[in-house]
């Protein structure tokens, strides 16, 4: 177990390139194996969740040759992959058990997928429950948890109408409805990340949005133009990783922080919105649209952070950000308020519960509710450095390890490895961009 101590700074400087996008990276890996050709990927995630998609694609027999950040995918087919002599192991990533699982229902062969103690907690019966209805026929662990068999077969189109905002839940149903006899549809009760539609476009399929109503033409097996085709494609820099410099830049008046090539795909900036409505000073530099996605440069330089109120449809346009939002909590004029996050429940860890003891342990003031938590602002002094136990939650870690930056003494953060689920190099990257402040 890694161990990292995070020393009070003054500012945080410098340029920063960011791993790809997670998310997206996921996607693309997925895709490209059941793509006729070699999809180059450039810029793939380094985050060790995206690793396990691709051990996952592998094990199906796609051919995958990771060359330094870029990684080369032969696909086998939408029709042509084998089912493994072992089971899939998804590690810590629900991204890949939930979306896998709607493409392993449309195979003609049974799978058994599982992953680490924490993904073994996370439910999945959002996706079991219209993927059944879809024809497939699965078996999972008290009916809900990891290990999942999947019995896949021929596929039935469906319209689902999602109880829940989980851009997880649409992707598996989208993905399994490439399988499917006819057109199904998924209407989603909030909006929620839509790069599984970008991609399944650039790569091919023929999908329609409506509203919040996302429709794809199944492609069986009996339909002869049944085909992805391989793609060269870019990974924009991960957003929700850079989350965590803009908020540590953001906290000192001297930081002058530059990150280039992030993306900045409108699912997924709310976060930028709410910042700057916060007062921080982030400037957008040379937006483009590159294969569906939006990709920009950000410049982002020291301000006096006012807080704010998080609910609603904003919260699954900025789930993975509320960790650092509130973290931030202590450094803001008013603190952060966040309710209608629930989910935060049930992600790699219980993230209310992990965020409100590490933030007391720091001495800040807060409020725990069901569905979120209250932060007090800075009226209610300093933060201390503490001892930091992130649950094996890369999230929390990290957003730790900022919070840490402007306390008044040293903090540890334990088990501090867990990052590499999403950001291998953080650490190294929060030591460089500190530079001489950090001591
Ligand atoms: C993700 C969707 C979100 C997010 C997760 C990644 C994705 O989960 O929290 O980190 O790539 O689709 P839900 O869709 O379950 O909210």
């Amino acid at each position: 177990m890694t161990t990292e101590l995070i020393h009070p700074i003054q500012s945080l400087s410098g340029p920063l390139e960011l791993p790809g996008d997670k998310s997206i990276s996921h996607r693309y890996a997925m895709l490209a194996a059941l793509a006729d050709g070699t999809s180059e990927l450039r810029n793939f995630a380094a985050a060790q969740d995206c690793h396990s998609t691709l051990g996952c694609m592998k094990a199906l027999g796609a051919e995958v040759k990771v060359e330094g950040t870029t990684v080369k995918v032969t696909g086998r087919g939408l029709h042509g992959l084998k089912s493994s002599w072992r089971a899939l192991d998804a590690e810590n990533s629900g991204t890949t058990i939930r979306l896998l699982s709607g493409i392993l229902s449309g195979q003609n062969f049974t799978t058994k997928i599982s992953g680490d103690a924490s993904l073994q907690k996370r439910p999945m019966k959002r996706v079991v429950a219209p993927l059944r209805q879809m024809g497939a026929d699965i078996r999972a662990k008290d009916d809900n948890f990891p290990p999942l068999e999947i019995h896949g077969g021929k596929l039935r189109a469906i319209h689902y109408e999602m109880p829940m905002a989980s851009a997880q839940v649409k992707s598996a149903v989208l993905l399994a409805g490439l399988y499917a006899e006819g057109v199904t549809q998924v209407t989603e009760p909030a909006k929620t990340r839509d790069h599984t539609e970008l991609a399944l476009e650039e790569f091919g399929a023929q999908i329609e949005k409506k509203g919040r109503t996302i429709a794809i033409h199944g492609m069986p097996a009996n339909n002869g133009k049944a085909a992805l085709r391989a793609k060269s494609l870019d990974v924009p820099g991960d957003l929700s990783s850079a989350v965590f410099f803009i908020a540590a830049a953001s906290m000192f008046p001297e930081s002058n922080l530059y990150i280039a090539n992030v993306g900045l795909n409108p699912t997924r900036s709310a976060i930028l919105d709410l910042f700057q409505q916060m007062g921080a000073a982030i400037s957008v530099l040379n937006l483009q649209a590159k294969q569906g996605e939006l990709i920009g440069d950000l410049a982002v330089k020291g301000a006096n952070l006012k807080g704010g109120r998080i609910s609603g449809e904003l919260v699954p346009l900025l789930i993975d950000e509320l960790p650092m939002l509130a973290a931030l909590g202590p450094y803001t004029e008013q603190g952060i308020e966040i309710h209608d996050a629930q989910e935060l429940r049930v992600k790699e860890s219980d993230r209310i519960a992990a965020l409100a003891e590490n933030l007391k342990r720091m001495g800040a003031k807060v409020e725990e509710f069901p569905d979120g938590l209250k932060v007090e602002g800075r009226g209610a002094g300093q933060l201390r450095g503490a001892e930091i136990d992130p649950r094996g939650d890369h999230r929390i870690a990290m957003a730790f390890s900022v919070a840490g930056l402007g306390a008044s003494s040293d903090t540890k953060i334990l088990d501090a490895g867990c990052a590499g689920v999403s950001f291998p190099t953080f650490f190294q990257e929060l030591r460089r961009l500190a530079g001489d402040s950090y001591q």
